[in-house]
Parts: structure tokens; C-alpha cells; sequence
């Protein structure tokens, strides 16, 4: 993984996150050997596709992780995408150094933000995608004024704060709604879902509609995260091209 800065790079990742007829794998850096976080990402060669940073404040979640620092320090030796998915009670406090730190998309969520249009309007005028995300509890209605506002919707499938929960069952249907509320819309967004999802469900998941489709646990607590995102990868392709 190269590390290379400039206009053709940044096209380049943009390019891969517009390309909708691709499922994207973001590995979840949560659950990996923080200690040795470059070589966690790096042992995945190229069956990670985007790097999923979880920015989490201690208040709107109860734990606490990284923020702007870190995000710039990955943008910097990886050439990958990253997604921030910020887990935070006051979002529009941060999403300018995220995105000055190299974001590729801002993920706010639409439980938290105060003012959540103008709020992804900016993160789109700070040259990122801008993304929603919702709580398992939180219906799909709530983003169906936004739908111009938006390049993806994340839909958690557990309920946010910790890696290595297990996936809540009935988020399925609601994937299943969810693209079908995407595609009627007419809108280019992308549907990324979060939480509890490993090689035994992502083929499901995938043909239920994700495609983008964050795994922490289910890559790093394996016994090889390498061989397992590349299943992962395989599973995902295989679904994809059966829609
Ligand atoms: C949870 C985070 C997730 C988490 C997923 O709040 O948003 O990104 O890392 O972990 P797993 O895949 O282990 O459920
Ligand atoms: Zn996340």
C-alpha cells in the first residue's frame, strides 16, 4: 500500500466508492491489534478495500476510541478509503479536522447530529461523502428527507459501542427496506451496514441489499484475518453477482 498524496489519488478512491456494482469490505480497526495497527491492516493486502475508523466520544456512546490524529496518520501510509464513522453527541464539532485529516466519508448519526442537513451539506462542501447512520430502533423514515443530502446510509446492526456483539436478526428486513427505498429514490447511495457480520452472513446480507459491509470482530478475532477477508471477499462477490 503505497503511499501516495495528490488529485489522481483522491479521484482514484472516489472513483472505487461510486463504482455501486462493487460490495466494499471495511475492516473495522476496532477489533484489531491497535498496538500494531499498520501491520493489522497491511496483513490484509488487497481484500480490504476501505480502512472504517469508529470515532466514539465516551458520552454518545459508553466507550472512547480515536479521532482526528489517527485518521490523518492512516490517510497518510495507506492509499485506501477511509471511513469515518463518528459515534459522537456533537458531530459538527469534528467533522472539519476529520475531513482535513484525510476522511473519505464523514458518517454522522441521525440521532445525534442537531442539525443534520446543513450538517452533511458541509461535510460534502469539505470535499467528503456524506453518510447517515441509523440505530437499529431508529426507522428509515427518519433519513427520507435527506435523500439528496446523502451518498450512503449505514444501518447498525448492533447497537453502537462495542465490536463483538452479535448481529440483532430483525436489521435484516430492514436492509431489505432500505434498498428498496434507495432504489425507488433514484438517488446514487450506497448501503453500508455495521455490526455482527462474519463469513457466515454476509452472502445474506449482501443479497439483501448491503454493499458496504463493515466487519471487525468477524475479520480480526480469527485465527487468520487474511484468509478470512478474503472470504469474505469471495462470498461477497458471489452474492453480488447472483442479484
Ligand atoms: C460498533 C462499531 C462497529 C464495530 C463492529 O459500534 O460501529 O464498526 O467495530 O464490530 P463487529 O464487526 O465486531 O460487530
Ligand atoms: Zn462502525
Amino acid at each position: 500500500m503505497a503511499v501516495i498524496h495528490g488529485k489522481k489519488e483522491e479521484d482514484r478512491k472516489r472513483a472505487l466508492f461510486l463504482d455501486r456494482s462493487v460490495a466494499l469490505l471495511c475492516p473495522s480497526i476496532l477489533s484489531s491489534d491497535l498496538a500494531h495497527l499498520a501491520r493489522s491492516i497491511e496483513e490484509l493486502g488487497d481484500a480490504l478495500d476501505v480502512i472504517h475508523c469508529d470515532v466514539m466520544d465516551g458520552n454518545y456512546v459508553p466507550n472512547l476510541t480515536f479521532g482526528a490524529p489517527v485518521i490523518r496518520s492512516l490517510s497518510r501510509y495507506f492509499d485506501k478509503p477511509i471511513d469515518v464513522h463518528l459515534m459522537c453527541r456533537r458531530p459538527e464539532i469534528l467533522v472539519e479536522d476529520c475531513a482535513r485529516a484525510g476522511a473519505t466519508t464523514l458518517v454522522v448519526h441521525v440521532e445525534a447530529a442537531a442539525h443534520i442537513q446543513s450538517l452533511l451539506t458541509k461535510i460534502r462542501e469539505l470535499g467528503c461523502f456524506a453518510g447517515v447512520a441509523l440505530n437499529p430502533a431508529t426507522p428509515l423514515e427518519s433519513f427520507k428527507w435527506l435523500l439528496p443530502d446523502i451518498d450512503m446510509v449505514l444501518l447498525m446492526t448492533v447497537n453502537p459501542g462495542f465490536g463483538g456483539q452479535v448481529f440483532i436478526s430483525q436489521t435484516r428486513q430492514k436492509i431489505v427496506d432500505c434498498r428498496r427505498m434507495i432504489d425507488e429514490s433514484g438517488y446514487p447511495i450506497r448501503l453500508e451496514i455495521d455490526g455482527g457480520i462474519s463469513t457466515d452472513n454476509v452472502a445474506d446480507l449482501v443479497r439483501a441489499g448491503a454493499d458496504m459491509i463493515v466487519a471487525g470482530s468477524g475479520i480480526f478475532d480469527t485465527p487468520s484475518p487474511k484468509e478470512t477477508a478474503a472470504e469474505f471477499q469471495r462470498l461477497m462477490r458471489g452474492a453480488k453477482a447472483k442479484l
